[in-house]
């Protein structure tokens, strides 16, 4: 069965061809064609998408994608409905609903939390990886359930537990800013363009390196002493580099009791380290008061603060559920250190549990995730997500539990 998905709920616009297949023990997808066109960099100004410009750029960008794919035979077209910004929902969704008229197919509404959780349970069979992932095998089988997933976005930060296929429940979720948001206004100001994750990532790892250099010298300045819970519970974490600076983020939420998360203090936390940190520089450099070395020690703290908070609700998480797989999704999934400090608990903590990472091609947005979310419904004869009579409509904060 072939699919054409369109998913334009944020700053990417994107159609893909997949075709999926019933296997054995499973489903095998195939990209045929993947079409992506991001506009990031005329939301950069912003710091952030705005909604309207996202809007008019998915209304001229998908009349041109689509033309690679007018005259490519599907047998259904599948379109992200929720969550994401709904005057930018609507222009997918007109889109496919005109598609769909034209040679009378069927709609299919998708979720977009739930295609990122899906399709990074598929998984690739050894090929080489790139950008994007046309031509791309994924095989989705033996999935051991209960399965808990780690969706981490630009939107969104929850801990979705999967018991069944298809029946998601909510164990823990941000009580306030999206950990992607977070990452992009921290970037901000730290004066890195949007968007932000990617930035912070790459100065971490200079930050990281460079300590590794000079062991236990710390990250400089901005140095990280690791917060005493954290360094004492057996989390599976590298050793904390040795330090005495006392600026150091900090690690919000670690005794709720709960798998809930929140970032906003951590975002507050860091804008007053700098302006502390601003307040001892000589005014000559007020435009860029941190050093290169500073602003990458400051980086790594920050992304060291977010990971010992997911390291160690996912270890919670983990242990509440007893779930037998554990998958990370979203566009932060794509964080190298994350990805290495949740793969380091799993493996010393939890040998039982199947730790599923996503491809990188996979991680950010896009419309191949929407059609293998649809074609797993679909192949497993669940027809739930038919849109009758294109009776669809944008729902922003459409949840993943129904
Ligand atoms: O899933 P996604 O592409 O869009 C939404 O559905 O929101 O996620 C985008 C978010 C942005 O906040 C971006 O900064 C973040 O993912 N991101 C990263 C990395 N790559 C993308 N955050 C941290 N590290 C990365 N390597
Ligand atoms: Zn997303």
């Amino acid at each position: 069965m072939k699919i054409l998905a369109i998913e334009t709920s944020c700053d990417e616009t994107g159609i893909a061809l997949v075709e999926g297949k019933k296997t054995e023990n499973g489903f095998v997808f195939t990209t045929i064609k993947d079409a992506l066109l991001s506009q990031a960099h005329l939301h950069a100004p912003y710091g952030g998408v705005y909604p309207n410009l996202a809007k008019r750029e998915h209304e001229k960008n998908l009349p041109v994608l689509y033309e690679q794919f007018k005259n490519d035979e599907f047998d259904a077209i599948a379109v992200t409905h929720g969550p994401g910004l709904e005057p930018a929902l609507w222009q997918g969704i007109e889109f496919a609903k005109k598609i769909a008229k034209e040679r009378n197919l069927p709609l299919f509404g998708v979720n977009h939390m739930e295609s990122h959780l899906i399709s990074s349970l598929a998984q690739t069979q050894g090929q080489t990886l790139n950008q994007d992932s046309q031509g791309l095998t994924f095989e989705l089988k033996n999935v051991k359930l209960p399965a808990l997933a780690l969706l981490v976005s630009g939107g969104h930060t929850e801990f979705v537990l999967m018991r069944e296929w298809f029946n998601y429940e909510v164990i823990g979720q941000t009580l306030d800013d999206a950990v992607g948001e977070c990452f992009d206004k921290v970037a901000r100001m730290l004066k890195l363009p949007y968007p932000g994750g990617p930035e912070i990532s790459k100065l971490a790892d200079e930050a990281r390196n460079a300590a590794r250099k000079t062991a236990g010298s710390g990250y400089g300045d901005f140095a990280a002493a690791k917060s005493p819970e954290v360094a004492s519970s057996s989390l599976g974490e590298p050793t904390p580099p040795a330090v005495s600076s006392p600026l150091r983020l900090p690690r919000p939420m670690l005794q709720s009791g709960t798998c809930d998360v929140s970032f906003s203090g951590l975002k507050t936390a860091a804008l007053y380290m700098l302006r502390e940190h601003a307040k001892g520089t000589p005014s000559k450099a007020k435009e860029s008061p941190l050093t290169e070395e500073e602003k990458a020690a400051f980086a790594a703290e920050f992304e060291d603060a977010v990971a010992d908070v997911f390291v160690s609700k996912t270890k919670r998480a983990l242990n509440e559920t007893g779930a037998q797989t554990f998958v990370i999704g979203g566009g932060v999934a794509a964080n190298r250190y994350l990805r290495e400090r949740l793969q380091q608990l799993v493996l010393e903590n939890y040998p039982d549990v199947e730790f599923r990472l996503p491809e990188l091609a996979i991680t950010g947005d896009n419309a191949v995730m929407i059609a293998q979310c649809a074609l797993t419904h679909l192949l497993s004869g669940d027809w739930s997500l038919l849109r009758l009579d294109l009776d669809i409509r944008a729902i922003g904060n459409l949840s993943i539990a129904g």
